[in-house]
């Protein structure tokens, strides 16, 4: 074997190892943050009561000197967890980590406190329009009559294709919690919840934040919402509850139930549709024109 084919192999080795203790590093991180989330974020979390006194965010934890990379010991992050006074050991006022939690995160101290939102994402497809409302569809359908009609969704799927980072990602979907929770009128935050693989598809319930029929929150918050999306006809159709066809009539006027158009409350199948605001359309010709109506049971 001559030195230049060495070389090579050589250095495809030293790739391989590199990207394989990069996974090592990103296993790590993720094991780290699994621990944080079930013990931390209540307190130290974006919406947590504590997050005053420390805020369990990546760049947060190391530019403030929290979390000081290679050094466990000398960092009060995990001297915490260690502590034997019990009114400042962490988690505060519950009984200490396990010894595996406490080692895990040194671990990842010592590695160098890789970033958990680095990690790079998985590659996936591009999420077609058509999948991203199958998605919805889908929900919506193992929702019950009640629940369905307060049900929205807000989709980052244009980011995700667009290929957005995790950490950006990450960051509208941190964006999306907090714009809706402070337009709540609800007591609790409640956080959008993602309905998809790649958490671009993101699920609420109106009632949480007041937002219902009440009020009629929604319909104010859309009105003034700059992003009208339309469908094209055949998702339209699948959105539609009911059409009724009257075919050709002679210009006048009509009342009865056999020459206008009446709609009993069900929907395409012939179930009485959900309590909420509804938008019918009327067509004639090249007239068409949309409104709302409440349907409260
Ligand atoms: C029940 C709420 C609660 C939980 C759960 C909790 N903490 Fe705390 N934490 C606090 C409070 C309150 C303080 C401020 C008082 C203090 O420093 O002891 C604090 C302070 C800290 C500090 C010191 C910050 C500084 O600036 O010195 C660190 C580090 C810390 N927590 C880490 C953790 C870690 C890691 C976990 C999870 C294993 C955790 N905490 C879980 C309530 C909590």
């Amino acid at each position: 074997m001559n030195f230049k084919h060495q070389v090579k192999i050589l250095s495809v080795l030293l790739i391989f190892i590199s990207i394989a203790s990069v996974n090592a590093q990103q296993n790590l991180a993720q094991q780290a943050y699994a621990i944080f989330e079930q013990s931390c974020l209540i307190c130290h979390g974006e919406n947590g009561a504590y997050r005053e006194s420390l805020i369990i965010e990546h760049p947060a934890l190391i530019n403030d000197g929290k979390v000081v990379p290679g050094d466990p010991s000398g960092s009060v992050f995990y001297q915490r967890l260690i502590e034997t006074d019990v009114t400042k050991r962490m988690p505060q006022g519950q009984p200490p980590l396990d010894p595996a939690a406490i080692e895990t995160i040194r671990q990842w101290i010592l590695a160098g406190a890789p970033d958990w939102d680095a990690v790079p994402r998985p590659e996936t497809d591009f999420i077609t329009i058509d999948t991203m409302l199958e998605t919805i569809e889908n929900h919506v359908n193992s929702l019950s009559m009640r629940d369905k009609s307060f049900a929205r969704y807000f989709t980052l799927t244009h980011l995700y294709n667009a290929g957005e980072t995790t950490e950006t990602l990450n960051a509208y979907r941190r964006a999306l919690s907090k714009l809706i929770n402070s337009l709540s009128w609800g007591r609790e935050i409640v956080k959008p919840q993602p309905i998809d693989v790649g958490e671009t598809v993101f699920y609420i319930d109106l009632r949480d934040f007041e937002w219902d029929v009440r009020n009629d929150a929604w319909t104010q918050i859309e009105q003034v919402y700059p992003y009208q999306m339309t469908f094209d006809a055949p998702t339209q159709t699948n959105l539609f509850v009911r059409t009724l066809a009257l075919g050709h009539q002679p210009a006048g006027i009509y009342h009865t139930f056999n020459r206008a158009a009446h709609w009993d409350g069900r929907n395409q199948e012939g179930e009485p549709v959900a309590s909420g605001v509804y938008c019918y359309t009327l067509t004639a010709g090249d007239f068409s024109a949309t409104r709302k109506m409440l349907i409260q049971k």
